[in-house]
């Protein structure tokens, strides 16, 4: 019986870490890709965190799998958002045949794997702040962490931590994260594409053609800068409503089907954009490059 559950263990332990496939048409400031190539170099030489900032499905996520996928390096991700425990990232304690065993999780092989990219997805908001008590000594410079069940446990050379962290949700637990956190962790700040940008993503993506592409980014921009009532559209949620229109529907019905937005204000923000129309000319999208 007990060399069934360390057989278990063991099956469970070694889940495949894998190189993510890299994502077409990805785009980000020249000079965060340019930083990005850099961190990647640094991290050969000393231990590298990586903290990137920024509001909800502008990019963040698949920043993370792009950097892996084009640096030829396995990821895994965690969601720290909840995490409810310190230990409860390493394993836990289950119950076979009335008898306990540890069953250890992803992230002690992920650590331990030279070279991986650990995403820790929404640092900034773990159920409860002393969760984040065990990342921290793996984010220090010892890079080194004991558990009373699978003991001291370093860091293999080349891991990287990624951090990410959504703007503008509720920041529980960010003073922790300023003080203990923030100055071990490069910074890179994204934001919302450029509106020719987005277009092109859209259909580039979606193979809508640009004029619907760039009417539905007008639009979005229209709403996400409504002083009235901004509503935030994240370019995931364009996407879903390019994909909608390559499958046949109207661009106003992808975005009713969508938004959930009242079909007042939406027909009367059509009707303005589609009074100005003639403004479809676009503007040069320099600086930003394919990731
Ligand atoms: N800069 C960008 N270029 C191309 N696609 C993007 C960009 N930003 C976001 N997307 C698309 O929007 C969706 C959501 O992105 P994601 O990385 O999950 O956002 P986040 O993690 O910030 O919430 C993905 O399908 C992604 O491909
Ligand atoms: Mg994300």
């Amino acid at each position: 019986m007990k060399k069934h559950c360390q057989g278990e263990k063991l099956k469970n332990f070694n889940h495949n870490l894998n190189v993510p496939a890299p994502e077409e048409h990805f785009y980000l400031k020249a000079e965060t890709r340019e930083n990005l190539e850099r961190i990647s170099r640094l991290s050969e030489a000393h231990p590298v965190n990586v903290l990137v900032a920024g509001k909800q499905g502008c990019g963040k996520s698949t920043l993370v799998r792009q950097f892996a996928a084009r640096n030829s390096r396995p990821l895994a991700t965690f969601q720290v958002g909840i995490l409810s425990e310190p230990g409860q990232l390493f394993g836990e304690h289950r119950l076979r045949d009335g008898q306990t065993y540890f069953q250890p999780f992803l992230f002690p092989q992920a650590i331990q794997t030279p070279g991986c990219v650990v995403h820790l997805e929404e640092i900034n908001r773990p159920e409860h702040p002393k969760a984040l008590n065990m990342l921290f000594s793996v984010l220090s410079e010892d890079r080194s962490v004991w558990t009373d069940e699978l003991g001291y446990i370093e860091v293999a050379p080349g891991v990287i931590f990624f951090a990410t962290l959504n703007e503008g949700d509720e920041f529980i637990g960010t003073e922790m994260l300023d003080a203990a956190l923030r100055d071990r962790f490069f910074v890179t700040i994204l934001d919302y594409l450029p509106m020719d940008v987005e277009t092109k993503v859209l259909f580039e993506k979606t193979g809508i053609d640009e004029g619907d592409a760039l009417t539905i980014v007008n639009l979005a921009n229209r709403l996400r800068t409504n002083t009235q009532e901004p509503i935030i559209i994240s370019t995931r949620h364009t996407l879903m409503i390019a994909e909608m229109v390559a499958v046949g529907a109207s661009v106003k019905e992808a975005v009713v089907g969508s938004l959930q937005m009242n079909s007042d204000v939406l027909e009367s923000v059509l009707l303005s954009l589609h009074l100005e129309l003639g403004m479809r000319e676009k503007s040069p999208d320099k600086g930003y490059v394919a990731y």
